[in-house]
């Protein structure tokens, strides 16, 4: 399993120093949540923002973009240095066309799904994308509860993979805590994102240490 500590839930005013805390902790990937306020009832950073914490870490930058058409900022936060980009099925208008375009930017393109959105919707792109992030609560804010059902969508989209023989990564994101990151990993995921189970934690190391230590398969 793979960890992805959520900036979301870091000081923002020493961001700087937050994501040294969570690179010298082990962590895999860090999670950068972007919000318009249009596509979710909340607005956090942009590519200026991502671009200035490039120079803090080599890690993996997960952006999850919760934006409108987010074809018009694609761009922008590969520049930035993005390696992954997550597009939202609800929000891109050319879906397919939205993740060939992440690839030949030469970055990963990944696939979100709210919790009330169909796994038929990704079907047909499946064989097009490194990851599908599932979301186990409704996008915009950090601290929520986990959404139960999101298990049984977990296993069936395991299960997907499995019958076409592909082999992107399965990511969750929203309410994953120390109590439920082995149930989401023994239905099928590979990467887990945690923001406030990780910054709210008296120690990030320590919690980053303790996640892995659980998402063994
Ligand atoms: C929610 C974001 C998440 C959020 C998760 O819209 O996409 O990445 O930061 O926070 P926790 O782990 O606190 O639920
Ligand atoms: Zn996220």
């Amino acid at each position: 399993m793979l960890i992805a500590p959520s900036i979301l839930s870091a000081d923002f005013a020493k961001l700087g120093e937050e994501i040294r805390a969570i690179d010298k902790g082990g962590c895999d990937y860090i999670h950068i949540d972007v919000m318009d306020g249009m596509y979710v009832p909340n607005i956090t950073l942009g590519p200026v923002v991502v671009k200035a914490i490039r120079n803090e870490t080599e890690k993996v930058f997960d952006v999850h973009l919760m934006i409108e058409e987010p074809s018009r900022f694609l761009e922008a936060f590969a520049d930035a240095g993005a390696d992954i980009l997550t597009v939202h099925v609800e929000a891109a208008k050319h879906l397919h066309g939205t993740l060939q375009q992440i690839r030949a930017l030469g970055v990963r393109p990944a696939v979100s799904l709210n919790p009330g959105t169909p796994l038929s919707m990704v079907e047909p792109v499946l064989g097009d994308v490194d990851m599908v992030l599932l979301m186990t609560v409704n996008p915009g804010f950090g601290g929520q509860k986990f959404i139960p059902y999101s298990l049984e969508r977990i296993r069936m989209l395991a299960e997907m993979r499995k019958e076409r023989g592909l082999d992107f990564l399965i990511q969750v994101d929203g309410g994953i805590t120390l109590g439920n990151v082995e149930e989401v990993v023994a239905a099928g995921v590979d990467v887990v994102v945690a923001g406030s189970a990780i910054f709210n934690a008296p120690d990030v190391s320590e919690a980053i240490r303790q996640f892995k230590e659980r998402g063994v398969k």
